[in-house]
């Protein structure tokens, strides 16, 4: 059984000067296909629960999703594991924690500092009781779809990133230096230098989100400064998508065939996508 502490995880790749991916996943074809790519490439993975398909959109519940993960993470031999995005509801949190996810997200980058520290300190307090690791998000990422690109007020300041990590307890940092969440509308530019700055003022793992369509040159730079956990969602939900589209348009009848062809396309996505991670 292969499942691990994320934070053991991002050790690895810390070591390895390189970061893990984490896709966001909402399915067993989504979930499966990361674990199976993951122990092909001998790569350690991340699969992630986006709360609003739990929570708002019925996709799935925290405890059936838990489930999914521990029961593929027993399939496979290399360091995989699970994680809680986004989550700003405390209670949600403390729900995914008692269903066994090894790792939550608390989000309180759109809050004050003082409560955005106060909120993360708290759910650090109960989830390290617990054994599980919280990633936290300072400065604030935000959504491709309704952002200026040329706007950097709310990019993570070098000179609180370590003082938030202390005061917070918390155990990764998600930073914002020039990604967006969604499909951008003109190619991002990564403010490598801060993340060099950053990187240099704190021991704390630092992440990057809004990972869909961020060129690989950007990436490999990334992630030689500082970057230990990378996440992807839209261009892997996307494909998902695309796939399904283009099965039924071509008049296909053979249903069960469908969900092969989706984690065929979902494998060799991941497998060109994982050999970012040089671990
Ligand atoms: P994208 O959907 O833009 O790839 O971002 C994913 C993400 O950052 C999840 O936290």
């Amino acid at each position: 059984m292969a499942l691990a502490k994320v934070s053991e995880i991002l050790k690895m790749a810390d070591r390895g000067n390189t970061s893990i991916i984490a896709f966001n996943s909402s399915d067993f074809n989504m979930i499966h296909s990361v674990f199976t790519v993951a122990e092909e490439l001998n790569k350690p993975a991340l699969v992630m629960l986006d709360p609003r398909h739990a929570a708002l959109w019925g996709w799935g519940t925290p405890e059936i999703y838990a489930h999914m993960a521990i029961e593929e993470a027993k399939k496979v031999k290399v360091p995989v594991s699970f994680h809680l995005d986004h989550c700003m509801d405390f209670d949600f949190i403390m729900r995914a924690i008692k269903a066994g996810f090894p790792s939550v997200m608390y989000d309180g980058s759109m809050l004050s500092y003082a409560e955005n520290v106060k909120n993360t300190s708290e759910v650090a307090r109960v989830a390290h009781a617990m054994g599980v690791d919280v990633e936290a998000e300072l400065g604030h990422v935000g959504f491709a779809a309704d952002k200026d690109e040329d706007d950097n007020d709310l990019y993570t300041k070098v000179e609180v990133a370590a003082r938030f990590c202390e005061e917070s307890k918390c155990d990764s940092l998600a930073i914002a230096i020039g990604t967006a969440h969604g499909f951008y509308k003109k190619t991002p530019k990564l403010d490598l230098q801060r993340l060099k700055d950053i990187n240099a003022a704190t021991d704390t793992p630092l992440v990057l989100h809004g990972g869909s369509g961020v060129p690989d040159d950007q990436l490999v730079q990334a992630f030689t400064m500082g970057i230990n956990k990378f996440n992807v969602g839209t261009e892997y939900f996307h494909l998902y998508y695309q796939t399904v589209k283009e099965y039924v348009a071509a008049g296909n009848e053979a249903i069960f065939d469908m969900q092969m062809l989706v984690q065929e396309r979902l494998q060799a996505y991941l497998r060109e996508k994982m050999q970012l991670c040089r671990l």
